[in-house]
């Protein structure tokens, strides 16, 4: 028998409510997700940072000014895409998401993820590559390409902050976002 589906706004309250992990002491917003519910293509990105931590919306601050600009390369607007990531609270001073976190986090992204039920889901860097393809292999290795897990079809790209960081990876990154309008199209 398959599970019902929580309702996108049951889910939000739920993780609103969210005290499983010390990181509910330190959130200004849970940032749960935002777009369109009957989104194609489904984003998975790392961590809330003090953005998207004060207007509790995911990828508001520099990286998601640039991940706008990555969506037009795919011929996509931010309006049709969903936007979530591993971790709903903010991690202090932007460390990187701890292993309980996610463990006990990553249940609500799971049932998002069957509400919205993407074609395509893209991870953004190691983190959402790691924990929804389930592997150890690095984002360098996995990008580009099209995975399977269960039954979503996965396509890893790098974070758009590392692009910020190591201007090298914007090609691989806007290549990756172009190959990826070609699958929509076809
Ligand atoms: N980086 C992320 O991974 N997620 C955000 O929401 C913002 C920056």
């Amino acid at each position: 028998m398959t599970k019902p589906q929580i309702p996108l706004e049951e889910l939000r309250a739920q993780v609103q409510a969210c005290q499983r992990c010390p990181l509910a002491e330190g959130r200004t917003n849970v940032v749960f997700g935002d777009g369109n519910p009957q989104a194609r293509v489904m984003f998975i990105g790392e961590a809330p940072g003090k953005n998207e931590d004060l207007q509790g919306v995911p990828f508001v601050g520099a990286a998601g000014k640039y991940l706008d600009e990555l969506l037009g390369f795919a011929g996509l607007r931010r309006e049709e895409v969903y936007i979530a990531n591993i971790l709903k609270c903010r991690p202090p001073s932007n460390r990187d998401p701890r292993p309980e976190e996610i463990q006990l986090c990553t249940p609500y992204l799971r049932e998002q993820t069957r509400t919205i039920d993407p074609e395509i889901i893209v991870t953004l860097g190691n983190f959402a590559t790691k924990f929804v393809l389930k592997t150890d292999r690095g984002i360098t290795g996995l990008h580009g390409q099209l995975h399977q897990a269960g039954k979503f079809k996965v396509f890893p790209v790098f974070h758009p902050a590392a692009a910020l960081y190591d201007s090298s990876k914007k090609v691989a990154l806007e290549d990756d976002f172009t190959t990826l309008g070609k699958f929509l199209v076809s």
